[in-house]
């Protein structure tokens, strides 16, 4: 209990920091905070600004279309309009690198952190396509729109080598399809029942910054949440746990998957501005919206 008073404080403390920031910086920091996916290295298109983008091709200065396509697209996870086959790699999960401290249990690569995985395990050329801009031009095998041409990324159109290209092994990245709070939490409605397996975790209890896990029935798909932005139902700068089937280990439950930390559209929330985060990395305030420690 102490712990999770200290840890409240300091986290009001970076709050406060943040505050404080944000308006001695002004414009510009709200500008950098809030602008849009096309100031991201998530706009591909020929508006780009980031190392790897189209820079010429017919259609190749729509945004979305990297990602989402208004009609025929993959359902073979439940990822939303998705403009990519979804990739059939096999992985090396976090569990089989065997620490000895690990609780929840693994399921094999699924939900959103397939759609990531699609251009981020570096094996699917980034403009391979299901629906290409324009009349037609549906493949549901994907393909690669004729006369597109790159910055950055090389003629094969894959994830340049580097840290952001995470490979097909994944032990050495943070665990994903992974039961939150190493399982134990269910829900009906709004309401959340049972209790973390692993009580190193923000679970049904609000700690003292006021985070805390909900739940929700949205078109009888029951989802999961741990509330930090305070305001009412799941925001995207609240941390988004997936529903995923954990059969033989607590049934349907919330699940932490590559969407709980980064939202794709926004470049980060915070003064550091980087890598999609629904939570600053100041002060580790993305790791204690989950971990406590
Ligand atoms: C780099 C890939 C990528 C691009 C480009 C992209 N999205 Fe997304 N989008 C995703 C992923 C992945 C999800 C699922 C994330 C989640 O679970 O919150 C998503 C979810 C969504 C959702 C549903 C969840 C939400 O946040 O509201 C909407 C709506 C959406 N995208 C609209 C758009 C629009 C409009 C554009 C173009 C302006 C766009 N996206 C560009 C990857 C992308
Ligand atoms: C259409 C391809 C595509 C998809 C799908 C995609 N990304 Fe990316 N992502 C990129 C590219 C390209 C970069 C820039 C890589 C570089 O510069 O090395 C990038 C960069 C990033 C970065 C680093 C940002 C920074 O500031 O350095 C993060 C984090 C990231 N992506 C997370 C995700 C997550 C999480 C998803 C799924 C929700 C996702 N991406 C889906 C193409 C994609
Ligand atoms: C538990 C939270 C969490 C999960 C889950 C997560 N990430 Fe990240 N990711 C982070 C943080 C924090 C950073 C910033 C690291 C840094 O500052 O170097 C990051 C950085 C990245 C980067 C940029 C790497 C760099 O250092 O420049 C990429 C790309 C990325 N993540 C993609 C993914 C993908 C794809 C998944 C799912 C397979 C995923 N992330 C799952 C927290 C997470
Ligand atoms: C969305 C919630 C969430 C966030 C955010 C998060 N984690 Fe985790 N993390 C988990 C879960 C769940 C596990 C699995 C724990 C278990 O089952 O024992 C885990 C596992 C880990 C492990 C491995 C534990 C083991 O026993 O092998 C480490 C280390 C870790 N996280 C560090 C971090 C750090 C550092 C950050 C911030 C960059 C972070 N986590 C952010 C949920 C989260």
């Amino acid at each position: 209990m102490e712990t999770i008073k200290t840890q409240g404080s300091k986290g009001r403390g970076v709050m406060r920091w943040l505050t404080a920031a944000a308006l001695v910086l002004g414009v510009g920091f709200s500008a950098g905070a809030y602008a849009g996916i096309s100031a991201t290295k998530h706009n591909l298109s020929t508006s780009g600004t980031g190392t790897n983008h189209v820079t010429a091709g017919t259609g190749a200065d729509q945004i979305c279309v990297f990602c989402h396509t208004p009609h025929g697209a993959d359902t073979s996870a439940p990822v939303p309009l998705w403009n990519k086959k979804l990739p059939a790699t096999t992985y090396q999960t976090y569990d089989q690198l065997n620490t000895s401290t690990l609780d929840g249990k693994v399921l094999s690569v699924g939900s959103v952190s397939l759609a990531c995985l699609s251009c981020h395990d570096g094996t699917q050329a980034m403009d391979n396509l299901i629906n290409a801009p324009g009349a037609g031009g549906w493949d549901p095998a994907g393909a690669r729109p004729a006369g597109w041409t790159w910055t950055g990324v090389g003629a094969d159109g894959l994830m340049p080598a580097g840290i952001t290209n995470i490979g097909a092994d994944l032990r050495n990245d943070h665990p994903i399809g992974i039961q939150y709070c190493g399982g134990g939490l269910s829900g009906t409605g709004t309401t959340l029942s049972g209790s973390c397996n692993d009580g190193d975790f923000i679970g049904t209890t609000a700690d003292g910054s006021g985070r805390v896990v909900k739940t929700a029935s949205i078109n009888t798909n029951q989802v999961f949440w741990v509330e930090v932005n305070g305001s009412t139902g799941r925001q995207k700068d609240d941390i988004v746990l997936y529903t995923r089937d954990f059969v033989g280990s607590g049934g349907v439950g919330p699940s932490v998957e590559c969407a709980s930390c980064h939202d794709p559209h926004v470049e980060s929330k915070g003064s550091d501005n980087i890598a999609f985060m629904r939570v600053t990395t100041a002060g580790s305030q993305i790791c204690l919206s989950c971990h406590v420690k």
